[in-house]
């Protein structure tokens, strides 16, 4: 259901962001070794020319975003009394990896859960967020999202493994008492369709003594997806935009989900909106799912395309099958409070060593003892 939640009283803006990409990188040439692919095939038929690997965990992603978002806000990790931390390729099933995070940032005051919606990841845990603090009961929200998607890649199957990368980004999301934050939101499923992107037994589904490396893994019916992503995109982006009370013309900047830049193309297409206005980085880091907006806007108030006042909307799609769409009016600050000095240690494994164990355990085939 698409919500208006422009009322009187407490709104919730974002104040800080922050993104981590881990610095090793897989290009479509490094592809080219692993599976029958090339650099043009991908290049066209997805704009991904390079993706991130990550040697650390996804609370050590999420540490390092979530360090630079408070640097942003001008704020301290003791000054949270919430982390909603959106991912799907967590550290482990318990704790949570926001427990882990919470510990690794000190943050001692705050609440912390995992919330997983895949892709649509990050605008779900937005509207959390902002409904939380609406509703009196938080002030101060640490909001990340952060994958190790690389883990659960299939380097055997060309359809997914080209497509997917690792990284975290991170905004605070702050009472204020301004009419700015979210506008407008609406997160969306529909878990009949589940199957057409998913994991099929990597959890309690599968088998403990025999886990077949064709049953693991990222599975997906790559055009199944694309064409529900452009027109659910497309339409929920018009709902929440008409919610807020806006036309097209009022948008400042879209910033999608990256998942394919045909897919971003399309959905500004149905929208009628001028490129000059879509926030675009996937060449850069492929599909990172709950990361790649936060990441996104990190980069696009890095770059100046973001200013007081305007008003950005953000779209999703991904497994489950989950969408979001929200409309958020940005604040008067567009400079970091401070800047945060944290980063990752240094890899201390090539890309291709990082890859090994996954190459290894699903070069075996189905049916196969790894
Ligand atoms: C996966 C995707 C890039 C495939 O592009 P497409 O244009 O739909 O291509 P198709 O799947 O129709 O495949 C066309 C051909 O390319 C081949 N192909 C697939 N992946 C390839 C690769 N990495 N390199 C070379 N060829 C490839 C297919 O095998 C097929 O060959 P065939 O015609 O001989 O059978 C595209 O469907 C997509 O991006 N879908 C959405 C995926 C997504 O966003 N998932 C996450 C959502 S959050």
């Amino acid at each position: 259901m698409t919500e208006r939640s422009a009322k009187a009283g407490i709104g919730a803006s974002i104040t800080g962001w922050g993104k981590c990409m881990p610095p090793s990188v897989l290009s479509n040439h490094d592809l080219e070794q692993l599976v029958d692919t090339t650099d043009e095939w991908i290049t066209t038929r997805t704009g991904i020319k390079e993706r991130r690997i990550s040697h650390v965990e996804v609370s050590d992603l999420a540490k390092v975003a979530s360090l630079h978002a408070l640097a942003a806000a001008g704020r301290a990790p003791g000054d949270l009394d919430l982390i909603i931390l959106a991912t799907c390729t967590g550290d482990s099933i318990i704790p949570s990896t926001a427990a882990v995070l919470q510990a690794k940032l000190q943050a001692w005051n705050a609440a912390a859960f995992d919330l997983n919606a895949a892709c649509s990841g990050f605008i779900y845990s937005l509207v959390v967020a902002t409904n939380m603090i609406k509703a009196g009961t938080h002030r101060t929200v640490l909001v990340v999202g952060a994958e190790k998607l690389h883990y659960h890649l299939d380097f055997t199957d060309r359809s997914t493994c080209v497509l997917f990368g690792d990284g975290a980004g991170a905004v605070l999301v702050e009472a204020t008492d301004q009419p700015i934050g979210v506008l407008a939101s609406e997160i969306g499923m529909d878990g009949s369709a589940a199957e057409i992107l998913w994991t099929p037994r990597d959890g309690t589904a599968g088998d403990r003594d025999f886990p077949r490396p064709t049953e693991c893994g990222i599975r997906m019916d790559g055009p199944e997806v694309f064409r529900r992503a452009v027109t659910t995109m497309g339409d929920a982006s018009v709902r929440v935009i008409k919610a807020a009370g806006l036309e097209l013309e009022d948008v400042d900047l879209l910033i999608p989900h990256q998942a394919n830049v045909r897919i971003i193309d399309a959905t500004a297409r149905r929208l009628g909106l001028d490129p000059g206005k879509v926030f675009i980085n996937i060449a850069s880091y492929g599909n990172t799912s709950a990361a790649t907006i936060p990441v996104a806007l990190a980069e696009a108030v890095e770059e100046g395309r973001v200013q007081p006042g305007d008003d950005i909307v953000f779209a999703a799609f991904g497994a489950g099958l989950s969408w979001g769409a929200a409309v958020l009016r940005w604040g008067d600050r567009v400079e970091p409070v401070s800047v945060s000095e944290a980063a990752l240690p240094p890899p201390d494994r090539t890309t291709m060593e990082m890859l090994q164990p996954n190459i290894d355990f699903f070069g075996q085939g189905a049916g196969q003892r790894p």
